[in-house]
C-alpha cells in the first residue's frame, strides 16, 4: 500500500463514518481538517498544512476570511432568503455592484457553477433563436476536449473523460466537440449555421491546469465574433484573481459576450455563482423562464460583495502573479527529476510527475501531507499547486522546501 504515518485513531474514526454512511464518489487525501485561516488548514489532531487546492480555486481569499466572514454574519443576523417571489434590500446592490466591477449590463444570479454553466446555455441557445435566427430546437453548442464545467446531465454530455460521461447517459444532444487550443478546428465547428455558443475555459482545470497558446483567446473572440457565435468563458476556476488578473481572458485583453463565475465569488463560504452579459444577451429572457430558489439571496449578496472587495483591497491579482512566477521558478530550480512539466499561470499551477510507478503522484502528495502540506493529484500523474493568493513569499519558498523533501521519498518508490 502507499507509504504514509500512521492515522490517528481520531481521523480514523471519521474516516469511517464516512465510509460507513457517505456515496463513495470521491477519493480523498486521508486527512480530516477542522479549521482554516488563510493559507493555512488543521487537522482533527492539531496538526497544520499549508492549503494548496484551495478548494478548487473557490478559497482565493484565504480560510475564513475576517472580512468576508464578518459579511456572512451579519447578514445572516438581518435575512437569509427570501427567494425571488419578493424582492430584498441587497439583490439590486449587488447586481450594480457586480455588473460595475465586471463592466456588463446584466448579471443573473445562480448557486453552484455548474448551474452558472448550465445558465449561460440556456441564455445562449435562447439568443440563438431570438437574434440569430436559428430554426427552434436546433441550437448547437461547441465545447473543447477536456472541459470540465460540472455534474449536471448537460455538463457530463459534453465530457471526453468516461469517469464523468459512462453509464449516465443518455446525453444532451446539440452539443459538438472541438480540440482545445486549435483554433482551425474551432473556426470548423463555428461554420455550422445553428451554433450559438462556444463555451471554454480560458485554461482549463480539472484537465490539468492546461494553458493555451498566446492569442488563442484573442482567435476565439475573432472567429465567434466573425461567424456570430456567443463567446463563454467560463471562468469559475480561473477567474477572480486566481491566474494573477482579475479575469484570465485579461491576460489577452479578451472580452467573452458571456462571463460565467463561481467558487472564490464567496470565498469560499457558500456556493454563490453568476452569468454576466450584455443587454442583447440578457434581455430575451423573462420572467418565470429560468431562476434559483437560493440564487441572489440576501446572505449570498452580501458575502459576494465583500468577497470581491477583498480580491481588490488585497491586490490579490497582483501578489498572485508574483507568487506563481516565484513559485514556479524555485519548482524548476529543485531540478528534480520526477518532475516532467511545470505549468500554469499566476497561483493556478500544475506539476506533472515523471516516474515509472503510475503510484507516483498519489503517494507524493501523501508524503507532502506528512511533511504539512496539502495537495491533490488529478488524472493521475498531474498535481495542482493552487494555494490562497494570499501566500507571502517566505511561505512559498517553506512550501517548496516541502514539495523537495516529499519528492526526495520517490527515489524509494519502485
Ligand atoms: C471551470 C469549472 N467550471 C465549472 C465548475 C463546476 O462548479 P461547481 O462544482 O461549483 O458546480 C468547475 C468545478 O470544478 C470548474 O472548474
Amino acid at each position: 500500500m502507499h507509504t504514509t504515518t500512521a492515522l490517528s485513531a481520531k481521523t480514523q474514526y471519521y474516516l469511517d463514518l464516512e465510509q460507513a454512511h457517505g456515496a463513495h464518489n470521491y477519493h480523498p487525501l486521508p486527512v480530516v481538517l477542522q479549521r482554516g485561516e488563510g493559507v493555512y488548514l488543521w487537522d482533527v489532531d492539531g496538526q497544520r498544512y499549508y492549503d494548496f487546492l484551495s478548494g478548487y480555486s473557490a478559497v482565493n481569499q484565504g480560510h475564513c476570511h475576517p472580512r468576508i466572514v464578518g459579511a456572512l454574519t451579519r447578514q445572516a443576523q438581518q435575512l437569509t432568503l427570501t427567494s425571488r417571489a419578493f424582492h430584498s434590500n441587497l439583490l439590486g446592490e449587488y447586481e450594480q455592484y457586480i455588473t460595475r466591477y465586471f463592466g456588463y449590463d446584466k448579471v443573473l444570479p445562480m448557486n453552484t457553477g455548474v448551474e452558472g454553466g448550465e445558465t449561460a446555455i440556456k441564455l445562449a441557445r435562447r439568443w440563438g433563436y431570438v437574434k440569430k435566427g436559428i430554426p427552434e430546437n436546433k441550437a448547437r453548442i461547441v465545447f473543447a476536449k477536456g472541459n470540465f464545467w460540472g455534474r449536471t446531465l448537460a455538463a457530463i454530455s459534453s465530457s471526453t473523460d468516461p469517469s464523468s460521461y459512462h453509464q449516465f447517459g443518455p446525453y444532451m444532444p446539440g452539443f459538438d466537440l472541438v480540440e482545445y487550443n486549435d483554433l482551425a478546428d474551432l473556426e470548423r465547428a463555428l461554420q455550422h449555421p445553428d451554433v450559438a455558443a462556444f463555451m471554454v475555459e480560458p485554461i482549463q482545470g480539472e484537465a490539468g491546469v492546461v494553458v493555451p497558446h498566446d492569442g488563442y483567446l484573442q482567435g476565439v473572440r475573432q472567429l465567434c465574433t466573425h461567424y456570430n457565435v456567443l463567446f463563454i468563458a467560463d471562468e469559475i476556476q480561473t477567474g477572480l484573481c486566481r491566474t494573477g488578473r482579475l479575469l484570465a481572458c485579461d491576460h489577452e485583453h479578451v472580452r467573452p459576450d458571456m462571463l460565467v463565475l463561481g467558487k472564490a465569488l464567496s470565498g469560499g463560504l457558500l456556493p454563490v455563482s453568476a452569468v454576466l452579459a450584455d443587454d442583447f444577451i440578457m434581455m430575451n429572457i423573462h420572467p418565470g423562464e429560468h431562476g434559483s430558489t437560493y440564487g441572489g439571496n440576501p446572505l449570498a449578496c452580501a458575502v459576494a460583495m465583500e468577497a470581491l472587495q477583498v480580491l481588490q483591497d488585497e491586490h490579490m491579482a497582483a501578489n498572485a502573479d508574483a507568487m506563481g512566477q516565484l513559485l514556479r521558478q524555485q519548482l524548476a530550480d529543485l531540478q528534480s527529476p520526477y518532475i516532467g512539466t511545470i505549468r500554469g499561470r499566476g497561483l493556478l499551477n500544475a506539476i506533472v510527475i515523471k516516474h515509472p510507478n503510475p503510484e507516483a503522484a498519489w503517494d507524493l502528495c501523501l508524503a507532502l501531507k506528512d511533511r504539512g502540506l496539502l495537495a491533490k493529484p488529478t488524472h493521475g500523474d498531474k498535481i495542482r499547486f493552487a494555494p490562497p493568493l494570499s501566500i507571502t513569499a517566505d511561505q512559498i519558498t517553506e512550501c517548496v522546501g516541502i514539495i523537495a523533501s516529499a519528492l526526495a521519498t520517490l527515489d524509494e518508490l519502485a
